[in-house]
């Protein structure tokens, strides 16, 4: 029996993928490649148990082995590149999760749904519990993204509920590492592309705003016991480790030793100004807790980026 990983040719689905092989699973990565790359890919491609599918998960889904495991991770998952591929952002989460869901009551798959932090919006609560509900826009420039996050977690917990399907669902906070497109916008991969090319670094505001990021190892050891666990709700999975923008930064100013100076530009509308996980949920349910510094995981996404910037 094989797991099926939806958006496997990304840059966490790549990771995923990485270690469901390392475990001994046999891994088929479906990925119609619109913010993936083969590049992500190649090395798993070489390795016996991997097979890669270059589809549309929002179409009907080709045929495919016997599974005992569904990940749904496609989805553009960066402010500007969900925003371009708006329509696709809402039908992925949706359209795409039904059909994955569908194929998990067919072959009595465990389903596992990438939600994300984005779910509580602005957040009143801080740091954030998974009972939070959220502050959410639903017609913001982040609905299509946020909206569809909370739609694909409402569906999944009504597969669990009406037809019995065993599912789980991890709220992921920010996440960085090896293999993210340094064109994607996210902050993390912004600021290390504009150190490496000297060119000034952008910062949002006054860059008092905070997140929490984490490196992808964590998280992809955070996923993989949720998806072992016994527990159906959702779990954050994130480090809490707050950062402002600024302290960001100035750590990358450090850690390239570049000659880019700061400057500032406006916020964003429905920016988010603080985000932090509350993840007692996760250390009592799984034992997990972040172990990688961040520190230690800009260093070696530094020199990833070294190589493709
Ligand atoms: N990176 C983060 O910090 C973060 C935070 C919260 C949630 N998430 C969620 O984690 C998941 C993975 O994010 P990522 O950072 O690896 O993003 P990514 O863009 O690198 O990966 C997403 C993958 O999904 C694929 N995809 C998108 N639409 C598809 C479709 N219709 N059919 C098939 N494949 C499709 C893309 O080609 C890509 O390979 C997403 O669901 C995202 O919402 C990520």
């Amino acid at each position: 029996m094989a797991i099926l990983v939806a958006g496997g040719a990304g840059f966490i689905g790549s990771h995923l993928c990485e270690r469901l092989l390392n475990d001994g699973y046999e891994v088929v990565c479906v990925d119609n490649l619109v913010t993936g790359a083969e590049m992500n890919i190649a090395a798993l491609r070489q390795r016996r148990g991997f097979t890669f599918v270059n589809h549309d998960i929002i179409e009907p889904l080709p045929e495919l082995p016997l599974l005992e495991q569904i990940y749904h991770l496609a989805s553009p998952a960066s402010p500007p590149v969900y925003q371009e591929f708006a329509v696709e952002t809402m039908r992925v989460n949706s359209e795409g999760a039904y059909r994955l869901l569908e194929l998990a009551l067919q072959n009595r798959a465990r389903f596992f749904f990438a939600s994300t932090s984005e779910v509580y919006g602005d957040p009143l609560e801080h740091p954030q519990r998974e009972e939070y509900r959220g502050n959410v826009s639903m017609i913001g420039p982040r609905s299509m993204y946020d909206e569809a996050k909370r739609y694909g977690e409402a569906l999944t917990s009504t597969y669990a509920r009406s037809r019995g399907l065993e599912t789980r669902i991890v709220r992921i906070f920010n996440t960085f590492g090896p293999r993210m497109d340094p064109a994607d916008g996210r902050v993390v991969t912004n600021f290390i592309a504009q150190a490496l090319r000297n060119e000034p670094i952008t910062v949002y505001g006054d860059g008092s705003q905070t997140r929490s990021f984490q490196y992808v190892s964590d998280l992809v050891e955070g996923i993989v016991r949720l998806m072992a666990s016994n527990y159906s709700g959702p779990v954050n999975i994130g480090n809490p480790e707050e950062y402002t923008m600024l302290q960001l930064a100035d750590l990358v100013q450090q850690l390239t030793g570049t000659s880019s100076e700061i400057v500032f530009r406006p916020l964003p509308e429905d920016d988010p100004r603080q985000r932090k996980p509350d993840i007692t949920l996760a250390s009592r349910e799984l034992g997990w807790e972040p172990c990688v510094p961040v520190v230690d995981g800009l260093r070696r996404t530094i020199e990833y980026l070294r190589t493709v910037v």
